[in-house]
């Protein structure tokens, strides 16, 4: 019979990594990402991953690649059309308008799949997942360095080496549209080298045209005016304020010419690249989205959000950063066995920070070794018969061949456990 295959650009994720190890760090890297959301005092949302189309539509821009060429849709049995959801910023505020909460503040955070019908590549899937996080109600300020120093934290917490956050401020409708047009002067005698795809955006998104990956638009953008010259001293001042703080923590550059992929940004936008992750370099992006709420029926409800990539953040992450300490149990008889548990849960509840790997098969002191060894416990605690008629166990280092094995009491053994 013929084998049924995944869709294409849509992984299988297990936490023991796969054959080729796309899989790889994934699972801890969202654990510890969500604690740390939850030191920044932020609850989590889960909306559908079902959405009427309509909504990404009047939210990521009807121009934008995303919803153009992008987007899954299809006609549901009552003929209606139905997207999954490319983005998790527009579900969160149909969401809190849907259910009257668009007149208060919300420090919001979601974890989950995403759909985009691209092109896949090394990090570009056409599933992938998102950690987002969405501070709504706050006007500009506090916000963007709550949210930077949010990002900082994260690249710190992982240890990401070789990574910019780039920032930029996008102005307000007046200075988008004045640049906009300024813009489009410069660029209105050059068309002819234009490709369609830039004389598409040059059209309908003019601001676009700056994140053009055609070499020869770069080219030309490279005597275009400046974004910078169009804003307030306001908007700049933020910019510097925020490169000044962070800079000891983060490598952080103001670049005018950042922009974003999708329509609602306005104000403050950030994205974070590394080299090390080849041509889809962004593993983390966001910025300021003051109007969506009301252009989607709701309040005025000045927002600012983030999302993480974290196929592409995860693949970022060294093995070492995530190690915890894993002390593997190891009981010799199955007579023994039921007694050695109880003394395994008191273990786990004396040090929730290490993680006990109780093993279960019942194979030889050799094999449960290799099996220690191989999960890269630092330690590992055996009791066979004799040991259990004295009251003893063994304490095996694994990791440091100077350090000597052990044997100890039951209290010792919890004292050990306890200071690990
Ligand atoms: P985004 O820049 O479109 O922003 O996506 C955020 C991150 O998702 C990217 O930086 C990238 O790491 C990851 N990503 C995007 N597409 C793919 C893909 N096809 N395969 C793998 N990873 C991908 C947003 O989605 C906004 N909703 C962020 C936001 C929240 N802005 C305000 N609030």
């Amino acid at each position: 019979m013929d084998k049924i295959h995944s869709l294409t650009g849509m992984l299988d994720l297990y936490e023991d990594g796969d054959s080729s190890d796309l899989s790889k760090n994934i699972f801890e890297t969202e654990k510890r990402i969500k604690n740390i959301f939850s030191n920044y005092y932020l609850k989590e949302i889960r909306t559908p991953a079902l959405e009427d189309t309509d909504l990404f539509k009047r939210s990521a821009g009807d121009i934008s690649d995303i919803v153009n060429k992008e987007i899954y849709s299809f006609q549901d049995r009552n003929d209606k059309s139905i997207s999954l959801r490319p983005e998790g910023t527009a579900s969160v505020i149909r969401s809190v308008i849907e259910k009257k909460l668009d007149q208060s503040t919300h420090k919001l955070w979601y974890m989950g799949p995403m759909w985009r019908y691209e092109r896949p590549q090394k990090g570009r899937y056409r599933q992938f997942y998102q950690a987002g996080v969405e501070i709504l109600g706050y006007p500009e300020g506090a916000p963007e360095f709550e949210m930077v120093s949010l990002v900082c934290s994260i690249i710190e917490e992982f240890n990401i080496a070789d990574c910019t956050l780039k920032i930029n401020h996008l102005g307000n409708q007046d200075n988008k549209k004045a640049y906009c047009d300024a813009l489009i002067k410069f660029l209105e005698p050059l068309k002819k080298n234009l490709d369609e795809k830039d004389l598409e955006r040059l059209s309908r998104n003019p601001l676009r045209v700056l994140d053009s990956k055609n070499q020869d638009t770069q080219l030309i953008l490279k005597d275009a005016p400046s974004l910078k010259e169009f804003l307030e001293t306001k908007s700049i001042e933020l910019l510097e304020a925020i490169k000044d703080e962070f800079s000891d923590v983060c490598n952080i550059e103001i670049d005018y010419t950042l922009v974003r992929g999708l329509d609602y940004y306005s104000g403050f936008v950030f994205e974070a690249l590394s080299s090390n992750l080849g041509a889809q370099d962004s593993f983390l992006g966001g910025g300021r989205y003051d109007d969506l709420c009301s252009k989607l029926g709701g309040k005025d409800l000045p927002s600012i959000g983030m999302a993480i990539g974290i196929e592409r953040f995860a693949s970022l992450v060294s093995d070492t950063t995530l190690s915890d300490k894993i002390v593997s149990f190891i009981t010799l008889g199955s007579i023994l066995e039921p007694k050695t548990y109880k003394i395994a849960h008191r273990l786990r509840s004396l040090n929730k920070n290490i993680i006990l790997d109780m093993q279960l098969s019942d194979s030889s002191l050799k094999a449960k070794l290799r099996r220690a060894n191989k999960n890269n416990s630092e330690y590992a605690v055996i009791v066979g018969e004799e040991e259990f008629n004295n009251g003893t166990f063994i304490i095996k280092p694994l990791k440091d061949e100077l350090k000597e094995q052990q044997t100890v009491s039951i209290d010792e053994l919890f004292e050990f456990y306890k200071a690990l």
